[in-house]
C-alpha cells in the first residue's frame, strides 16, 4: 500500500507534526512542553477534549513564518513516504499570526515556500483550507475568513471549521462562511464526529458544504445517508482517528464501509496522525484488511477525492494524469 499513489484531503498540519519535531523546536525556543507527551515520545491524551488541548500546547512552540517552513517540510516529507501525491491541509490564521493579516501573509508565504519545495524534491501538492476554531467563537471566526478571503487563490483554496463540535451551531458561522464562499473558496465543516445526525443535518442547512469533516454518525439515521447520497456530499472520513478518539472500538465496527455500500461518496484521511498513531498507508491497509477492499476501492477512493478536491482545473489534470497506471 506505502507505494501506491494516495489523495488526502483532511489533514490539520499542526496536528500532523512529528513528535521530534515538536521537541526539537521546544528545546531551541526554552518552550515547556511538559504533558504533552508520554514516557515514550508519543502524543498523549485522555480523550477528545484534552486532545484538544494538548494540540493547543504543541502548538505553541510554533512562533514564527520560518517554524511554519520548517513544520510543513516535515509533514510533507512523512506524507510523500506513504505515497500521498496530493494533500489538502488545515492551516488556521488563530495559530498563523494571531488572525493579523499582514501577519497571515508572512506565514502563508512561509508555508507556500516548502510547499513549493516539498513539490519539486518530493512530488507532492498542498492546498490550503482555512480554518477557524469553534470554540474560539464566531467573531474570532470572522476575522479569519477575512484572512482567508483575502488570500483566496491558488494555494489557498478552501474554508472549514475545526475544533471542538459541541460549542455553538453552525449558523452561528453563516457570516464567516458566506466571507468565504463568495471569495471563491471551496466549503466544509466538520460534523456528525461528536454530535450526531441532526448536526450534520443543520451544518447542510446553514453552510451549504460540499464535503463534511467525518460526517460518520450519519449512519445513525439511514434517511439522512440517503440524502447524502444523493445529494453528493462527500465524507472526509479518519477511521483510524475515530477508533483512536474512541468513537468505534475497531476497524471492523467503524460504518464507513456500509456508507460506501450505500453509495455515499467517501474520502480516507488521517486527520492528525502522529496523535492517532497512524499513517495513510496504515489507513490503507486497516481497511483493505478489515473490509476486504481491494485495490478498485481504493481507486475509487482516489478519483472520490480528486472530484472533491478544492484545487483549480490544471492542478487536477496533473494529479489525474500521475493516477493513471503505467504501462
Ligand atoms: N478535530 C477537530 N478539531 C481539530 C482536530 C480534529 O481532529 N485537530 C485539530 N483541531
Ligand atoms: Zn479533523
Amino acid at each position: 500500500m506505502k507505494d501506491l499513489p494516495k489523495l488526502e484531503l483532511h489533514l490539520h498540519l499542526e496536528g500532523a507534526a512529528p513528535p521530534a519535531f515538536i521537541c526539537g523546536l521546544a528545546a531551541e525556543k526554552h518552550v515547556d512542553i511538559s504533558g504533552v507527551f508520554d514516557e515514550g515520545g508519543h502524543y498523549s491524551y485522555t480523550d477528545f477534549w484534552h486532545f484538544l488541548k494538548v494540540y493547543e500546547a504543541a502548538t505553541s512552540v510554533l512562533q514564527t513564518p520560518e517554524d511554519y517552513r520548517r513544520l510543513t517540510l516535515a509533514v510533507l516529507e512523512e506524507s510523500a513516504a506513504h505515497g500521498v501525491i496530493y494533500t489538502e491541509s488545515f492551516i488556521s490564521p488563530d495559530f498563523c499570526g494571531g488572525r493579523d493579516l499582514a501577519a497571515w501573509r508572512d506565514y502563508l508565504a512561509a508555508i507556500e515556500d516548502a510547499a513549493a519545495e516539498a513539490q519539486a524534491k518530493m512530488g507532492i501538492t498542498l492546498r490550503a483550507i482555512v480554518t477557524p476554531i469553534r470554540h474560539f467563537g464566531p467573531e474570532k471566526a470572522r476575522e479569519v475568513a477575512i484572512c482567508a478571503a483575502e488570500t483566496a487563490g491558488r494555494f489557498v483554496t478552501g474554508f472549514g471549521i475545526a475544533g471542538d463540535e459541541k460549542v455553538l451551531d453552525p449558523k452561528d458561522y453563516l457570516w464567516s462562511f458566506d466571507c468565504a464562499r463568495e471569495a471563491g473558496l471551496g466549503i466544509t465543516a466538520h460534523a456528525g464526529e461528536w454530535r450526531g445526525p441532526e448536526h450534520i443535518r443543520a451544518t447542510l442547512a446553514a453552510l451549504n458544504p460540499s464535503r463534511i469533516g467525518h460526517g460518520v454518525r450519519a449512519i445513525e439515521d439511514l434517511a439522512l445517508v440517503d440524502e447524502l447520497a444523493e445529494r453528493g456530499t462527500v465524507l472526509e472520513v479518519c477511521p483510524g482517528s475515530n477508533i483512536a478518539l474512541g468513537l468505534y472500538p475497531d476497524w471492523r465496527k467503524h460504518p464507513i464501509g456500509q456508507l460506501f455500500d450505500r453509495g455515499v461518496k467517501v474520502t480516507v484521511s488521517t486527520d492528525d496522525p502522529p496523535f492517532f498513531h497512524t499513517t495513510m498507508s496504515r489507513e490503507w491497509d486497516r481497511l483493505a484488511d478489515a473490509l476486504d477492499w481491494d485495490q478498485g476501492v481504493f481507486e475509487t477512493l482516489n478519483r472520490t477525492a480528486l472530484d472533491a478536491a478544492f484545487c483549480d482545473p490544471e492542478t487536477k489534470d496533473k494529479i489525474a494524469k500521475k493516477l493513471e497506471p503505467r504501462a
